[in-house]
């Protein structure tokens, strides 16, 4: 059949109008926010029904389609890139909001909910959704569970796995399964709700997901900390962690600060410069709380690892304080970054992060090396920019050079190649460094047992 036949008859498993073939759709839902592939689909599908993804799973298994699930593809590891002639599944218009229930706690979702739709609906009924993250105005739940998104608030919180109640999916064999039920407590085997968080699709779409809600936290509080040098940040996240319930703990370098700066619309946190700074918040309850966070800042200072600070005392405040770091991956996209997601234990983090920054500060001295994330769950992002003048591919090609030393280390602490950002196509071919082969295995095993044609998400995670 060719391909024109084959998407006629995609189109006859859907209501009118909800296959796009055109040239600007197939360029906007065959990409998510990497940027070293090039998107190149063969067509858009909009399901709105759980029958209407189970109709497309089953064709494209009789016809050996390859299927691309697409949310809000804010991704950042290209797991949502159709880069080969893949069918894109679009769950835009699997969207609402399906029950919400106050004495659970829980939020059933279509997967194309809005992240912030989510936190918003929490917020109206007095609770709280917790995984938050800079692109959760546009991420989708299907996509957060997929990826099993982290994010800011991971220190307290957790990463999406821990916020999902139940699951249903459609197989890469077309089959449904209603996963968990929405239990808290139930010992009956094998949870295979989790083994669908985290798999970017590859053995199956997410087609409906309750989410859990948490209580609202009250009068948050953020401080930014300018510190002395690198290693002074963990012992000002040890001595604050002593004191109080931090809800984050976030680091940056000056330069990843002077690239927001520059962008002229937030303000600095103070005058002083330092090398490093250190955002972290906590629920101000009580003056009792707030004192104590002065308290611990003034000692932090008095042992010479902190030289200036300042703490939020409005929400205008908090937001701005934010600012500083949330704003920073949006705003160095503009040079194209070279990005690198990685994570070990929180004891090993300052040895791992001087090892890896000796490493590329050796290899690229001419390139901007820009140090950011969240540290205080041991997951550290390494971004290197592009120079103005450089070409993307030979950019990329330069940087991938030193892949191998970096995830050497990586591997070395028994860290992640991947924190937080997944696999995709990005880091599937360095899955190694962070898996055994024997696990490897049988992961494949595991896919081949969902997906026995391949036809979910094929090329992400590994190259099947
Ligand atoms: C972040 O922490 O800002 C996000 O993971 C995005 C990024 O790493 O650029
Ligand atoms: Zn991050």
């Amino acid at each position: 059949m060719n391909s024109h036949a084959l998407i006629d008859e995609l189109k006859t498993l859907l209501e009118p109008g909800k296959v796009l073939t055109d040239a600007a759709s197939l360029d906007t839902y065959g990409k998510d926010w990497t940027k070293q592939y090039a998107p190149a689909p063969s067509a858009i599908a909009f399901p709105k029904t759980t029958e209407q993804v189970q109709a497309i799973v089953r064709w494209a298994n009789q016809r050996q389609v390859a299927l691309v699930p697409s949310g809000g593809r804010t991704g950042l590891s290209a797991a949502a890139v159709a880069a080969n002639g893949e069918v894109v599944v679009s769950f835009d218009y699997m969207n609402k909001v399906l029950d919400f229930n106050a004495t659970d706690r829980t939020v059933v979702c279509q997967p194309g909910v809005i992240t912030k739709q989510l936190q918003n609906l929490a917020e109206e009924n007095g609770l709280y959704y917790p995984v938050d993250f800079a692109s959760s105005g546009s991420s989708q739940i299907g996509g957060n569970i997929g990826t099993n998104a982290g994010g800011i608030k991971v220190i307290r919180y957790g990463m999406t796995r821990n916020w999902v109640a139940g699951l249903k999916v459609v197989t890469g064999q077309g089959d449904l399964l209603e996963l968990n039920k929405d239990l808290v407590k139930n010992a009956t085997g094998y949870d295979l709700r989790q083994l669908f968080i985290g798999a970017e699709g590859t053995l199956g779409f997410i087609v409906e997901a309750t989410m859990r809600l948490d209580r609202a936290p009250k009068n948050l509080t953020a401080m930014v900390l300018g510190t002395a040098d690198f290693d002074a940040i963990m012992p000002v996240l040890h001595a604050f962690q002593g004191k109080l319930d931090l809800t984050a703990f976030e680091f940056f370098s000056d330069k990843a600060l002077a690239k927001v700066l520059g962008r002229g619309d937030v303000p600095a946190p103070f005058e002083t410069a330092c090398p490093f700074y250190a955002l972290l918040e906590f629920e101000a309850t009580t003056d009792d709380i707030a004192d104590t966070a002065l308290a611990t800042f003034e000692h932090c200072v008095e042992q010479g690892w902190v030289l200036d600070g300042v703490m939020s005392q409005s929400e205008q405040q908090l937001r701005n304080l934010w600012k500083l770091r949330e704003y920073i991956s949006e705003t160095i996209s503009h040079w194209v970054p070279y990005k690198n997601d990685i994570s070990v234990t929180i004891s090993k983090v300052p040895a791992f992060l001087r090892e890896i920054d000796a490493i590329v500060s050796e290899r690229y001295p001419a390139f901007d090396v820009l140090w950011y994330g969240h540290i205080g769950d041991g997951n550290l992002h390494l971004n290197i920019l592009k120079p103005e003048h450089m070409d993307k591919d030979a950019f990329f090609a330069e940087c991938a050079l030193v892949n191998t030393e970096v995830f050497e280390t990586v591997r070395k602490y028994n860290g992640s190649i991947s924190a937080e950002h997944g696999v995709g196509m990005v880091k599937r071919d360095y899955l190694q460094y962070s898996r055994s082969p024997v696990e490897i295995q049988y992961m494949k095993a595991m896919k081949a047992v969902f997906d026995p044609n391949g036809v979910m998400n094929p090329g992400k995670i590994f190259s099947i």
